[in-house]
């Protein structure tokens, strides 16, 4: 039992989601960004990495939405790194932070902790608590490249959408969708493409993975 997952990013005409030194660079085109605070509407949670938090400082929130509309946030944290200033810790939303057995840090009490076992977060386990005991049917990971990795990497991936900007950023350290130790190589994961559609100076890309 687990929620469905949808990977939902932006990346450049080259496949970068943000600058060398992960520096934030807006891809989006406007209509992706509609179409982005309309899925987030759809759906009962989106996830990212301490990595995005750390580089982005993202609300996660659908704009003018209430606590109660908001969907539930999911950070993954197994060292505790979350800056306590991040905006993912306020009262706008209800948080989840997943972290590992080893992890002692306290984050106040308006988040919800889970453990996803020892060292390495599994994500599968944590799929597993997220749709069974918090009722977390649905699911957009929304980034970075390492934490999209995994989820490919773990094969809990049930559709993959990537507007693809109209620019180049360049750069060979900028993280791409599929970061990570490298896995795909020499195989890859084969994606059937579901659509194609213009939005605005890009373009949004729908896969289904098959494992
Ligand atoms: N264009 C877009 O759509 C978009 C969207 C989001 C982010 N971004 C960009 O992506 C960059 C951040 O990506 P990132 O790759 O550095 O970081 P990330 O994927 O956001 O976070 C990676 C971190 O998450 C933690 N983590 C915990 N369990 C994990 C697991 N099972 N698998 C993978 N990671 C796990 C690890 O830190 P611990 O070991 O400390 O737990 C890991 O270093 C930024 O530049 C941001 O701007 C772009």
């Amino acid at each position: 039992m687990k929620p469905f997952v949808l990977v939902n990013c932006a990346m450049s005409a080259d496949g970068k989601l943000a600058g060398p030194e992960r520096k934030q660079v807006r891809i989006s085109s406007e209509e992706d960004m509609v179409r982005v605070k309309n899925l987030r509407k759809r759906y009962d949670a989106i996830l990212v990495g301490v990595g995005t938090v750390i580089a982005d400082d993202p609300h996660l929130t659908i704009k003018n939405a209430s606590y109660e509309e908001n969907p539930v946030r999911i950070v993954l944290d197994s060292h505790g790194r979350i800056p306590p200033e991040a905006r993912v810790l306020d009262d706008r939303a209800p948080t989840i932070i997943v972290t590992n057995n080893e992890c002692t840090k306290d984050w106040g009490s308006n988040v919800t902790v889970i453990r996803g076992g020892s060292g390495r977060i599994n994500l599968t386990d944590v799929l597993h608590i997220l749709a069974k005991d918090l009722g977390i049917e649905n699911m957009i990971v929304e980034g970075g490249g390492e934490v999209i990795a995994s989820f490919f990497r773990e094969k809990l991936v049930d559709r993959y959408s990537v507007f693809v900007g109209g620019l180049l950023i360049g750069g060979r350290t900028s993280p791409t969708p599929a970061d990570g130790d490298g896995w795909l190589a020499p195989e890859g994961v084969k994606l059937s493409l579901d659509s194609a559609e213009v939005l605005g100076n890009g373009a949004l890309l729908t896969f289904t993975p098959k494992y």
